[in-house]
């Protein structure tokens, strides 16, 4: 052999050779295991997300109109039960610390005649909309500063609640807010169900 270090190159090019078949996965494993499990949950979150957003099941994702429409008003009317303290309900009812509510939706703010409003409502003008009841309800002292009501009712789900009772406070309820179409078909896809099984049983005591 000419050259002298034949068998140190030999030796090394073994070792090498070791190095690449033994090591090399770990190697591989220890540069790309995190990232390829990375990769991984990158992947799961899109899905997760692009699902709530399109069965709507996630309150933050849902619109206040979607979910007046969704609203339980007997639901609604228990929650009210917290404003009973200071409003009437019924029509002709009479104002206590606050003014009667019969009808709000709809009617100008600072509408009832005889009630002592603060001027910063009398001065809030225009009516009573879904959305303003819900800004009021949300936060009426941030809403409208000044107001002499002091309520901030945080989850929009029980707002919406106590709006969709306070619409039907009329002998014409103001019609519900239009939603996009596919949302208002999934409210009635809900619906419907709930309707059926009510009417079951009765059918069957009937036989
Ligand atoms: C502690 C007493 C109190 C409670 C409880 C209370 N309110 Fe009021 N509310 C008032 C007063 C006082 C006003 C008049 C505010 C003003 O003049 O600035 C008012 C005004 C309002 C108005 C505006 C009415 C109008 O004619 O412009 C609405 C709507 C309303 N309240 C809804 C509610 C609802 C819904 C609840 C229950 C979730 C509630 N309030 C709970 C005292 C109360």
């Amino acid at each position: 052999m000419n050259d002298p270090l034949f068998s140190n190159k030999l030796a090394f090019a073994i070792l090498f050779s070791l190095l690449m078949v033994a090591g090399l996965p770990q190697l591989a494993n220890a540069l790309f295991g995190g990232g390829h499990h990375g990769g991984e949950l990158h992947l799961a979150y899109p899905i997760e997300f692009a699902t709530a957003a399109e069965g709507g099941e996630e309150a933050g994702t849902v619109s206040f109109p979607q979910l007046l429409v969704a609203a339980s008003p007997s639901a609604g009317e228990r929650r009210a039960g917290l404003c009973k303290s200071c409003h009437s309900f019924e029509e002709g009812g009479a104002n206590g610390t606050g003014p009667n509510l019969w009808d709000v939706v709809g009617r100008d703010v600072a509408g009832v005649a005889g009630f002592g409003y603060s001027g910063a409502l009398q001065a809030a003008g225009g009516e009573w909309s879904y959305e303003r009841l819900n800004e009021y309800l949300a936060n009426s002292q941030e809403y409208i500063p000044g107001t002499a009501m002091v309520q901030r009712i945080g989850k929009p789900d029980h707002r919406a609640e106590i709006i969709a009772y306070l619409r039907t406070l009329s002998d014409d309820p103001a019609p519900l807010p239009d939603v996009a179409s596919d949302a208002t078909a999934e409210t009635e896809e809900a619906a419907l169900p709930a309707a059926g099984e009510a009417s079951e049983p009765a059918d069957a005591n009937e036989e």
